[in-house]
């Protein structure tokens, strides 16, 4: 525990007390999971120094007894294979404004009992205070150019997380801090012709230009909420390099979207890697199945509609992007990973070797000794 932490006592509430589970918090959750265990190895494993900020914790578990945001964070670290070889143990940020949510996560974070050398503070606090003094405190403390941080923005509505922040933090605290941010753009689709919304979308945007031409524009709906997040992501890409998003469709059918910025082409591996264990059919969201919702099982959508763009396949996306010139299989790999929602992984089984299958891919220069194996450097052209 560090300064960092609010005066709380541990504090169990009964179960009735616990927020209620809902099915598709684990869309989230599996992200979570996934992008912390590759995260982790790399990361504490090249630094002298990590850290993880959940900027809205909650209590740490639910109702039903699964855990939360960030017990999930702690236990990536407990549990994780390469832990001794971590240069030394993270540093774990919760912040939370309901005091009795605060209070009883730190009683799960007592009852964890041996913290393997972890520095874990819960903040009893808004997140538009805390969170500057969190970073500012980081960067003070541990006396990096960079400190390699995860932040983890969750707030319910939009309203509580202005954009500005993220812009502080990373001003704050360099290029390997990676944000993963909840928007809820059906929700605010809804409200955007309303005056009642403006500073709070001034607020989540940074500013009204970024969004008002959708107000005036967009039809409203579907529309609107595609348009949010195509807005959203553009406002992200002024601060990372890489924005990638994850649409979660609730059996409220009021999609949001986890959004991840980072400038690390790792990071994006990573977090699309944790995509498509969520969704195998198509790497782009999850859909909670409504009779699910009602008790039946729960089901991964095969595909979800806007406000996902619709994209096609990744060969068709390759020969509109490659035409007939040259390109070695590193471009195909990093077109598939930055431009669609494909993972590097999928160049390979999913375009090329159809390509060359069919006799549609010309190799014009490769190392392989096999037939079709494109191995680095391999450089080819598709034939029409
Ligand atoms: C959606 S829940 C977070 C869920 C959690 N991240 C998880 O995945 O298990 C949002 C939490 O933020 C808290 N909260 C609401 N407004 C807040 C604020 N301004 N600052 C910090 N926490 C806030 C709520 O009490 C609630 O526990």
């Amino acid at each position: 525990m560090s300064s960092l932490s609010s005066e709380l006592a541990a504090k169990a509430l009964s179960t009735s007390g616990l927020p209620v589970y809902d099915e598709h918090h684990t869309a989230k959750h599996v992200l979570l999971r996934e992008y912390m265990k590759v995260w982790l190895a790399k990361l504490a494993q090249s630094y002298p120094q990590v850290a993880v900020i959940d900027g809205f914790a909650s209590a740490g578990r639910y109702r039903d007894s699964r855990v939360g945001s960030p017990l999930i964070f702690l236990e990536a670290y407990l549990t994780h294979v390469a832990r001794d070889r971590f240069r030394s143990p993270p540093h774990f940020v919760f912040i939370e404004a309901r005091r009795e949510f605060a209070s009883h996560l730190r009683y799960e974070i007592e009852a964890l009992g041996d913290l393997a050398g972890a520095e874990v503070d819960v903040v009893h606090a808004e997140y538009e205070d805390a969170f500057p003094t969190v970073f500012r405190w980081l960067s003070t403390n541990y006396n990096v150019p960079i400190l390699p941080t995860f932040a983890f923005i969750d707030p319910r509505g939009y309203e509580k997380a202005p954009f500005k922040l993220l812009r502080d933090y990373r001003a704050e605290l360099g290029t390997k801090a990676e944000a993963m941010v909840y928007v809820p753009a059906d929700f605010m689709a809804r409200f955007i012709g309303t005056a009642m919304t403006d500073s709070a979308l001034d607020k989540a945007f940074g500013s009204r230009q970024a969004w008002e031409e959708i107000r005036d524009q967009a039809a409203p709906g579907a529309e609107a909420s595609h348009q949010i997040a195509e807005a959203y992501a553009q406002v992200l890409r002024t601060e990372f390099d890489l924005v990638s998003r994850f649409v979660v469709d609730p059996a409220s059918r009021n999609r949001y979207f986890l959004f991840f910025g980072t400038d690390h082409l790792e990071g994006l591996k990573a977090m699309k890697a944790a995509y498509w264990k969520v969704d195998p059919e198509d790497g782009r969201g999850y859909r909670q199945d409504i009779r699910a919702h009602h008790g039946q099982g729960e089901l991964f959508a095969p595909r979800l509609e806007a406000p996902n763009a619709p994209e096609e396949d990744l060969l068709a996306q390759m020969r509109d992007e490659f035409g007939t010139r040259g390109f070695t299989i590193e471009d195909a790999e990093l077109f598939a990973l930055t431009k669609t929602a494909f993972r590097d992984t999928h160049v390979r089984p999913l375009a090329l070797t159809p390509a060359y299958d069919s006799g549609n891919l010309v190799i014009i220069e490769t190392t392989a000794r096999r037939r079709g194996s494109f191995p680095a450097g391999t450089r080819m052209r598709f034939k029409s």
